[in-house]
């Protein structure tokens, strides 16, 4: 199997001992690759061979139950979307452009974007827990039961129609969830690689770890750094989608046409305030 290249940089320490240092930054490019793939297999999948999307019926709700806009995202929960995206961005470009050529004074442009990332999703967290509904995004029982009829029905077998959704589809949550594994290992080591390099916050400490585990730090950092490139494409990819856009837009404006609502979601199990009362008043669903 020499033909392969190995993922990882290796390097001698000082003892002689062989240590991983980076990850290999071709794997810039295979993240990249597979990102772009993905899209374009979904979007010719979506074209040309997917049937039209079919839901169990639901029993309507009055309209004067549902506000004609019904508020899916609060200010705070997209000021911190676009602080997040931004951060993600910068960090994105401010690591991997330097790897493919443009070379630049990076590193304290990444970690500047890497505090304002690690504040944000604390804020994110602790808003989440106490102010948003935490279990909206995590999947339930219906996901998975209906994730398995849908297997079912995609391989021609008999199975029930699945339920409409509640706030979130099982793939944005598995979304979600994906960006927490790669977002949430980037922050922890990218945290501790601060001791590596020169800021104005705490004096450097290169040896805080040993070789070794430093080795291990800055290759998981970077699996979860090209991980993200990869993730980032797709949300991108899909937040473009014309039959997306309402939701994209709503996390510009915050809500979400009736119409929209009524035609994905399940007002069962994602309850929105009656007509009438402002959009802000709902937001504790949201
Ligand atoms: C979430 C997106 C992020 C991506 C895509 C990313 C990517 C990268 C990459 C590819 C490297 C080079 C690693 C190496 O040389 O092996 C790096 C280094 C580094 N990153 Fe990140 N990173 C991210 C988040 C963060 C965060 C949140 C922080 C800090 C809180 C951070 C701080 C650092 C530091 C201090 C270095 C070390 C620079 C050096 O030793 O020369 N990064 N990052």
């Amino acid at each position: 199997m020499g033909f392969l290249k190995s993922p990882v940089q290796w390097a001698t320490d000082p003892w002689g001992k062989v240590v991983p240092i980076h990850i290999a930054w071709f794997l810039i490019w295979v993240s990249a690759i597979a990102g772009l793939l993905f899209l374009m297999v979904h979007a010719i999948y979506v074209r040309y061979f997917a049937r039209p999307r079919q839901f169990s019926e639901v029993p309507a709700p009055p309209a004067s139950a549902i506000p004609a806009h019904v508020p899916r995202h609060s200010l705070v929960a997209r000021l911190f979307h676009w602080i997040m995206a931004l951060a993600m961005l910068t960090l994105l470009v401010t690591a991997f452009l330097p790897k493919v050529g443009f070379q630049f004074p990076w590193v304290t442009y990444h970690w500047i974007a890497g505090l304002v990332l690690t504040v944000s999703v604390l804020f994110h967290i602790f808003h989440a827990s106490f102010w948003l509904d935490f279990w909206s995004i995590w999947p339930d029982r219906v996901d998975l039961d209906d994730a398995y009829h849908r297997v079912l029905r995609f391989v021609g077998r008999d199975a029930p129609l699945p339920k409409k959704f509640a706030k979130y589809p099982l793939e944005n949550k598995l979304y979600h969830g994906a960006i927490i594994a790669a977002g949430g290992s980037a922050i922890v080591t990218g945290i501790f690689m601060m001791f590596r390099v020169r800021t104005a916050l705490f004096p450097r400490n290169p040896y805080l770890f040993s070789d070794m585990t430093w080795g291990l730090m800055y290759v998981l950092h970077g699996l979860a750094g090209v991980g993200l490139i990869a993730l980032v494409t797709v949300h991108i990819y899909f937040a473009i989608r014309p039959e997306k856009l309402p939701i994209t837009k709503s996390m510009i404006l915050g809500w979400m046409s009736r119409d929209f609502y009524l035609e994905e979601h399940d007002p069962r199990r994602w309850i929105v305030r009656p007509a009438g009362r402002s959009p802000n008043s709902a937001q504790t669903e949201a």
